[in-house]
Order: C-alpha cells, then sequence, then structure tokens
C-alpha cells in the first residue's frame, strides 16, 4: 500500500476545499498520470492513507481515511450511511446542474437491493473506524439499510457490472464531498473499482461527469468525436490523469413547461397522417402483452444511438428483463411511455419515455427515444414525443422542466428537441479507461 506523505511547502488555497481554506493538499508518492493501475488498498488494511489537516498555522492533525464496503440491502429504510452518499450525490448534481435531480436514499437502496441485471457495489469513505466484519471486497461491511451509528462518509464508490451483456466492462461513479476534494480520497474509490473490475474479468471502465457550460474565453476539452466538449474543471483533470480517455460529449437540456400552444400545434400540422401507425401508452410498468416489443426497442436503443469509440455491445433484452427492469426503474420515478404501433403486423416501432422524479415533481427526465430504422422519415420520432409531453402534462402537470442528455453527433434528435423548444444547459463527459 503507498503512503502518502504532505506537502513540504504550505497548502496552495484550493477554490475546491470549502470546508476548511487551510487543509492541506496531499502530495502523492506516486506519479498518478502514469499510473497504469490504482494501489491495492485493501490488501494490507482498510484504512486509506493519513490525511494531514493544518489547523491554524502550526499544529497538523492526521486523520485516516477508511473504506467500507455497504451490504446488499435486504430491505428497509435507508441507513445513515447510505443517507450520506445521497447528500454527496446531491450537493454534486447541485453543483454542476443547479438542481436535484438525484435519487434520494429511499431509492438507492430499492435500487442496490435489485441485483437482477447488473452486480452492484457501493463503497463508501469514512472519516471514523467502521464495523469489523469483512465483505467480499475485503473492506469492513457497514449497513445499506436499517440503523446503525452514524459515520462521517466524505465521498463514494457506485460500480455496476452488467449481468446479460457488456460482461467486458464496469460502469463507475466516484463522488467525493466538495469540502474534502483534492485529498486522494477520488484515487483510493478509483483503485478499489479497479480491483473490483479486475476481480470480475472487467477490462473497460465507462464513467459519466456533469459539467457546467465552457466559461467564454476558456479552453474547452473535446472528445475523440470531436463534437461538443467539457470545461477542465477539477474532474475532468482528476479522469484525465487516471487514464481516462473523454470518447463523447452529451449535450445537457432543459425543456421548460408548459410548451406554448402554438409551438406543439404548429409542430402536430406538420405531422402527415398514416393510419398505418396507432399511438400506444402507459403509465408505470410495461403492460404484458408489449414486454416482447419492448425487449427488441430497447436492444436497438443500445446499438442505434451514437456512441462513438466507446467499448460497448448490444444489450440483450427479454420478457423477464423488461418486467424486472421495470420494477426497479418505477422506484422513485412516475415513468410515462408513448410508443407507436405498426397496426399491420402488430410491431411496436418507436417509444419515448418520460421520468418524474417523485422526490422533486416538478422536475422529469426524456429518457429513451427511439425509432426503428426500417420506419424512419415518418416523423414518428416527434410523434412520439408530441403524445408523450401530453400524456405528461395530463397526469403529471406538477412537471415544470424536463432534462435530457444527447450525444453531441445526434443530429437527428437534437434538431426534434430544438423544435420543442428544448434549450442547451450544458454538458456531460462520457469517459472510457481499460484496465
Ligand atoms: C472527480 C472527483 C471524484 C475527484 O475526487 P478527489 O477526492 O478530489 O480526488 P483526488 O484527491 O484523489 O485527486 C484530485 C485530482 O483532481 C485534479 N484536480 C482537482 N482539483 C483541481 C484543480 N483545482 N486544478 C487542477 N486539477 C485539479 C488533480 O488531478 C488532482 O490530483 P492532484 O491533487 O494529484 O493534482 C471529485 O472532484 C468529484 O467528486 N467531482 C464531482 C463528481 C464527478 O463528476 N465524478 C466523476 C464522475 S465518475
Amino acid at each position: 500500500m503507498p503512503t502518502l506523505t504532505p506537502p513540504p511547502a504550505p497548502a496552495k488555497p484550493d477554490s475546491a476545499v470549502t470546508e476548511c481554506a487551510e487543509v492541506a493538499r496531499l502530495a502523492p508518492q506516486f506519479d498518478h498520470s502514469k499510473a497504469t493501475s490504482a494501489p491495492d488498498v485493501t490488501r494490507a488494511s482498510p484504512s486509506v492513507k493519513g490525511l494531514p489537516l493544518r489547523i491554524g498555522r502550526r499544529l497538523t492533525l492526521t486523520v485516516t481515511i477508511h473504506l467500507a464496503q455497504l451490504s446488499p440491502p435486504a430491505a428497509g429504510d435507508p441507513s445513515p450511511a447510505m443517507r450520506a452518499i445521497a447528500a454527496i450525490a446531491t450537493q454534486v448534481c447541485q453543483e454542476t446542474i443547479g438542481v436535484d435531480l438525484t435519487d434520494p436514499a429511499e431509492t438507492l437502496v430499492a435500487k442496490y437491493g435489485n441485483q437482477d441485471s447488473a452486480r452492484k457495489f457501493f463503497v463508501a469513505a469514512l472519516a471514523s473506524t467502521p464495523a469489523t466484519e469483512s465483505g467480499e471486497l475485503g473492506l469492513p461491511l457497514i449497513a445499506s439499510s436499517g440503523t446503525q451509528a452514524p459515520l462521517h462518509v466524505l465521498g463514494y464508490l457506485y460500480a455496476q457490472l452488467p449481468l446479460k451483456d457488456n460482461q467486458h466492462l464496469m460502469e463507475v461513479t466516484i463522488e467525493v464531498s466538495a469540502a474534502h476534494r483534492r485529498r486522494g480520497i477520488g484515487t483510493s474509490l478509483l483503485g478499489v473499482a479497479r480491483q473490483i473490475a479486475a476481480a470480475h474479468g472487467r477490462r473497460t471502465l465507462i464513467g459519466w461527469s456533469a459539467h457546467r457550460p465552457v466559461l467564454a474565453g476558456g479552453e474547452p476539452l473535446r472528445p475523440a468525436t470531436g463534437v461538443g466538449e467539457i470545461p477542465r474543471d477539477a474532474t475532468a483533470t482528476f479522469l484525465l490523469r487516471r487514464g481516462f480517455n473523454l470518447e463523447q460529449a452529451e449535450q445537457r437540456s432543459i425543456l421548460r413547461l408548459p410548451v406554448p400552444p402554438s409551438v406543439l400545434s404548429g409542430l402536430q400540422a406538420g405531422v402527415p397522417a398514416d393510419s398505418d401507425y396507432r399511438v400506444v401508452q402507459w403509465e408505470g410498468a410495461t403492460p404484458p402483452a408489449l414486454r416482447t416489443h419492448l425487449a427488441r426497442l430497447r436492444e436497438a436503443m443500445s446499438t442505434d444511438i451514437p456512441s462513438g469509440a466507446l467499448e460497448v455491445e448490444k444489450e440483450q433484452w427479454d420478457e423477464e428483463r423488461i418486467s424486472k427492469w421495470d420494477a426497479m426503474a418505477t422506484i422513485g420515478t412516475r415513468r410515462f411511455t408513448t410508443a407507436v404501433e405498426h397496426q399491420p403486423t402488430g410491431d411496436l416501432v418507436a417509444y419515448t419515455e418520460i421520468g418524474q422524479i417523485i422526490s422533486n415533481p416538478a422536475h422529469a427526465y426524456q429518457e429513451d427515444t427511439l425509432v426503428v430504422g426500417a420506419h424512419r422519415g415518418h416523423r414518428l420520432g416527434l410523434v412520439c414525443k408530441l403524445a408523450n409531453l401530453e400524456f405528461l402534462a395530463r397526469e403529471a402537470p406538477a412537471v415544470a422542466a424536463i432534462h435530457t442528455w444527447n450525444a453531441g453527433e445526434n443530429d437527428p434528435m437534437l434538431s426534434i428537441n430544438r423544435a420543442l423548444g428544448f434549450q442547451p444547459g450544458g454538458w456531460e463527459g462520457v469517459w472510457e479507461s481499460k484496465l
């Protein structure tokens, strides 16, 4: 386990450290930018490192950071650790997007409990010693639900390993409380992520990062696709220096509701009447008779959206996976789906989904939208979206803003969104790192 020593000179003020302006930066003994894999933080001890905290001008205290795995929950109320993780996610979302679009702790626990299509791990970085029982990762286990003494969580890792397809990759989220950044916590959590990936035979890490727009005059970072940009902020620097490539940039856009009736009627007027197609709508879980159809659409969605040079393969969906996924995706979210049936064959050939966040009901996500290749050119994407907006307005009138993310190179989708009135709000980076 590498040890880290405090920097020789007084620490530079760091705008990312808001809790205590005099917290000293860590000077790592190894060069992260050259490291191909992160340190083995679990082998010798679950404690990561001594963090030197400079209090005033003379006194330095060393705080040991501990890593602990959250046990997959049976059920129940979130533990204090899971609540603390949800609070960090909220803080990061507020910081980057300006509004809380995250899952509350209750939703995190319920989703963590559903490990059907992905194996999931939560790992917390703690400022205090956790329990001693060891979990699968060789780290102490702490509860993700139920009662537990309060723990000071400084950051967390959430790793998801697909089980039905894409078994070469692992999706990673690492978030550190703003007051505790640049002390090596993110790097330590990334080290654990790489260990989990290696232990499960995964060779590719994929992660997403939210960003404010690039400031005027700022030097942006361009993705491998060449389309879009993100600012060279602390998160981008962290990921770049730790071996991630920026493969894609997704534009984040917002649609304020209600859409003016004149815009809606103008767009409706441009849709040709075509009796071959019929709109079908539902709220919540997919009706049993449509599950096989939706499975085909989700498979097409996994390959038809632009994904740059990301190493992703076609997803495998069937009726059972749709049903289990619906059970999870409707936790904490009201989901509204509009699909289009091709009447001569009875096949579903297009769909779009909006999810209203139950804990923050003025906000919703625009999720998948797809028209299968053979049925493109009939304005079915617009038909679906207009019908789903009407459905949402009728059933969930509290929604005042819809948020969406589109690959910068996805011109067909972006042009429909612009026509509906979506306004650009920022960018999201899509990152990949090989083990
Ligand atoms: C990315 C993030 C997890 C890093 O956590 P962290 O605990 O600060 O990470 P570390 O202390 O291990 O490493 C910090 C590194 O970030 C970069 N960095 C941070 N602040 C920086 C700044 N002001 N200027 C330049 N580089 C900076 C540097 O590479 C720094 O390493 P260094 O101190 O060795 O130079 C944290 O910034 C965060 O929570 N960001 C928001 C969430 C997010 O977008 N996560 C990524 C998606 S998976």
